[in-house]
This record gives C-alpha cells, sequence and structure tokens, in this order.
C-alpha cells in the first residue's frame, strides 16, 4: 500500500455505532481544535459578521486531517441514518446559566461556537431566516416555561418529526445541534429517522402517493410573508429509490384519504427506523434534512439555569441557490415581505 493508502485507510470516520456515523476526536485533537477556536475568536468574534465567516473558511483548513475527511465523507454520502456524530468539540468552561427566553441567540464567539462554526464552513456556509430567532447564525435551543407545550425547539413536550423548515424553499440542507449541557435527568433524546431506511418498509403504492403533490406544510406564524412552500406539494421528491423528504407531522396535512393513510404509514414506519441520541456536553450531531426527519423526546425541565441547552446552527451546500432571497448576498434569507420597496427610479 502506497503511504498515501495507509493514510487514508487510517483516518476519517470511526466506525459507525448505535446507527451514527461518528467522528471521536482525540484528547490531542480535541486540544488542536481548541486552539482553532481560539485564533478564530482572536482574529473576530462577531459571529454574525462576513470578517468571522471568512476567517472560519481559512482557519477550516488547520482542523484536525480526521474531522474534515469525515465531514467531507458525510458531505458526499451521509450513509443510512443520514446522522453523523461529532465527538470532543471543545466547550468553554466555566459555561454560563443555560438561558431561558425563546430569543437566546449567540452573536459573539466561544469556544463552542465557534468550532460549531468551523464545521459548518467544512459542510458548505451557514445560513439563518431573518423571522426565527432574529436571523442570528447560532442559535439557541432551550426549554422555556411558558412554551413547555408547544410543538418547537422551546417545548419540553415530545416534539414530533419534522424536516427542518419544511415548508420553505430554501430549507437547510444540514440542521446541526452541539450540546452544551445536558437535561438533568440525561433523557431527553434527538430523535432521527432516515427516509433511506424507512422507504424499504412502505408498500409501492404508499411510496407513490407520497410522491403526488397531495400535502399542505404551513409556516409557522412569524413566517407569515413567506412566498412559497404552502402550495400542495410531495412528501418524497427526486429518485424514486432515494428521494429527499419534506414533512413536519405538526404542520403538513394531507389533501384526501389516500394521502393520509400514506402519511400515516410513513409516520409508523419513521418510528420503527428512528433512533435516539441523547447528547452529553461537546457531541456534535450533524442531520442531513434532505433524508433525515428529527424530533425530541420529552424531558423536564427544571428553568433555574442547568436545564439543557443545544447550539444550532443551519447549513446550505450551496449558497448561491437562495441567492434571490438573501440581501446583500449575506447569510440571513429575508422573506419577500421583509425586503424594502424596490426603488422606482431602478424598476
Ligand atoms: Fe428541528
Amino acid at each position: 500500500m502506497t503511504a498515501l493508502g495507509q493514510l487514508v485507510a487510517t483516518t476519517g470516520l470511526d466506525e459507525a455505532e448505535g446507527g451514527f456515523a461518528r467522528i471521536r476526536l482525540s484528547p490531542g485533537e480535541t486540544e488542536s481544535l481548541r486552539g482553532s477556536c481560539a485564533a478564530l475568536v482572536r482574529e473576530n468574534s462577531a459571529l454574525d459578521s462576513p470578517e468571522f465567516l471568512a476567517a472560519a473558511r481559512e482557519i477550516w483548513e488547520y482542523l484536525p486531517v480526521r474531522l474534515r475527511q469525515g465531514v467531507r465523507r458525510f458531505r458526499r454520502e451521509p450513509g443510512e441514518t443520514g446522522a453523523l456524530l461529532i465527538e470532543g468539540v471543545p466547550i468553554q468552561e466555566p459555561l454560563a446559566p443555560t438561558p431561558r427566553t425563546p430569543d437566546a441567540v449567540q452573536r459573539v464567539a466561544s469556544a463552542a461556537s465557534a468550532g460549531l462554526a468551523l464545521v459548518a464552513l467544512g459542510l458548505g456556509e451557514p445560513i439563518a431566516f431573518a423571522p426565527e430567532k432574529s436571523g442570528a447564525l447560532v442559535q439557541d435551543v432551550v426549554p422555556v416555561a411558558r412554551l413547555a407545550g408547544s410543538q418547537s425547539n422551546a417545548g419540553s413536550v415530545a416534539l414530533k418529526f419534522h424536516t427542518e423548515n419544511a415548508f420553505h424553499p430554501h430549507r437547510p440542507d444540514y440542521v446541526m445541534l452541539l450540546c452544551l449541557r445536558a437535561d438533568r435527568d440525561a433523557s431527553a433524546a434527538l430523535r432521527v429517522a432516515s427516509v433511506r431506511q424507512a422507504l424499504p418498509l412502505l408498500a409501492p403504492a404508499d411510496r407513490e402517493a407520497l410522491t403526488r403533490p397531495w400535502y399542505v406544510t404551513e409556516p409557522p406564524p412569524s413566517f407569515g410573508g413567506v412566498r412559497t412552500g404552502t402550495e400542495p406539494s410531495p412528501v418524497l421528491t427526486g429518485a424514486p429509490e432515494d428521494p429527499d423528504i419534506r414533512l413536519d407531522f405538526h404542520a403538513t396535512r394531507p389533501i384526501g384519504a389516500r394521502a393520509e393513510a400514506a402519511l400515516s404509514r410513513l409516520a409508523a414506519a419513521l418510528d420503527e427506523v428512528c433512533l435516539d441520541l441523547r447528547l452529553r456536553p461537546g457531541q456534535l450531531a450533524v442531520l442531513d434534512n434532505r433524508i433525515a426527519v428529527h424530533g425530541r423526546s420529552g424531558f423536564r425541565p427544571g428553568y433555574d439555569g442547568g436545564d439543557r441547552w443545544l447550539h444550532r446552527m443551519f447549513v446550505h451546500a450551496d449558497l448561491r441557490r437562495s441567492r434571490q432571497d438573501r440581501l446583500g448576498d449575506g447569510h440571513v434569507l429575508a422573506d419577500r415581505a421583509d425586503r424594502p420597496a424596490p426603488d422606482p427610479r431602478h424598476l
């Protein structure tokens, strides 16, 4: 074997375990990543600025080889589960209390948010939606007392399976969730289910029904101005043997009995193949939002600063595709309704 062949054979993804592809960073690799995070924060700490992202794009090239190889492989081939778990991402110490408000976001980089951004720049380009969490690129996923019963990231009842921003024409290609603090019972599970694993459990007639434009997915009220996505659409699109999936069991409404029956059998199939992941601090889950849906088990928050705390980031593999919806070629997607009225001199 050549030297390069030996290198390739001994690096990249660790063995898949529990159905997830994993990259377990060694203590040395974690320290190396911590150093890169610190260098990035020294360079620029304004998470949403073009300068921060430019620096992160450059520093990505200096991350541990196994991490870069594993992320790039996942980009090309997300596997049967559509999920990648990276372990050993550095978290700052001491850790602040868990925020308690639904609009909590990160604007100034820390070790954790810098590490998240570095991996995002290896996957593609981070994006956010103007009506959601004030358009911040790094968002906090935390339980909020008055939203305990809601079907949202701030709830603590079981969250139904969904594609992230399923209604949106430019929904994320990847959803990244980095755990800073687990829930006090260590019981909250990120639930991930892949259409690649669910599809073989469906009858041909149900698969066919799911490819028809028989499903309407409503945007949440905060996205009132979104221009598309509410017309009837298929749940499954693309290659029949390896389709993309788009649905939200809280917001997708089937049109007609056949569509409804197929959707309920898809729900059962997704439940059957679902993998539960109880994230611990320093674990980063990367989900391919085109082939995996996700949800969360219920859990018991204390609202005392010690609750479950994740940083969330969305990524587009191809940023150019959404150019029309991004003002100034930035990273935030604005609804058409959010745009300033065009200057009549330029019409
Ligand atoms: Fe989600």
